[in-house]
């Protein structure tokens, strides 16, 4: 009848309610057990060249290998890539690519082996691994996040796992040939 029909529904909103809330809290014990990697992945390093460094000198990074600076106190990588790494991301269709964009669009004219990126995983916030000696770089040779195993490339584009985009490259410049400024 009709008087029973809307009381129908109404259970059924309230089902769907509580299901809404059950999600969101679960969302949020996902959100505190995500602070405890990132906060401790965040703890000074000798890799961390200065607290809020922004002007960085890149000289002394080899080929094939990367720092950790910081900026605005959030990590920053910093990786100069051998001819192989850049071979490897120019040889990736864009139409394979989850957030489509170029090495070349991700670096500076004429420094193209130099690749500057916010080591803040797109997911929900690690540090990734990659920048320091001997860290795990992933299946696609870039960056791996441990905290739910996003995989990035040479060009630290998203390959694999949850992240939904590239490691954000953030404005700066080169203000010698040896010597970047970031912000
Ligand atoms: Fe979830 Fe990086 S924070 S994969």
């Amino acid at each position: 009848s009709d008087a029973v029909a809307p009381e129908a529904d109404g259970t059924g909103v309230r089902r769907r309610d509580f299901i809404n809330i059950a999600a969101v809290s679960a969302a949020g014990v996902g959100g505190l057990v995500t602070l405890i990697p990132l906060v401790s992945q965040m703890a000074p390093s000798k890799d961390v060249l200065a607290e809020s460094t922004t002007e960085l000198d890149i000289s002394a990074i080899e080929p094939g290998q990367a720092i950790k600076a910081v900026f605005r106190k959030q990590p920053v990588f910093v990786r100069n890539l051998t001819q192989k790494e850049m071979d490897e991301a120019d040889a990736v269709p864009l139409s394979r690519l989850r957030d489509p964009e170029t090495l070349e669009e991700r670096t500076k004219e004429g420094h193209r082996n130099i690749l500057v990126t916010m080591g803040v995983c797109t997911h929900l916030g690690c540090v990734p691994l990659g920048a320091g000696e001997g860290e795990n770089r992933g299946e696609f040779g870039g960056y791996f996040c441990p905290c739910h195993g996003s995989s990035y490339d040479t060009a630290a584009r998203i390959r694999k796992g949850p992240a939904p985009s590239n490691l954000v490259v953030p404005d700066y410049e080169f203000t010698s040939d040896t010597t970047i400024l970031i912000g």
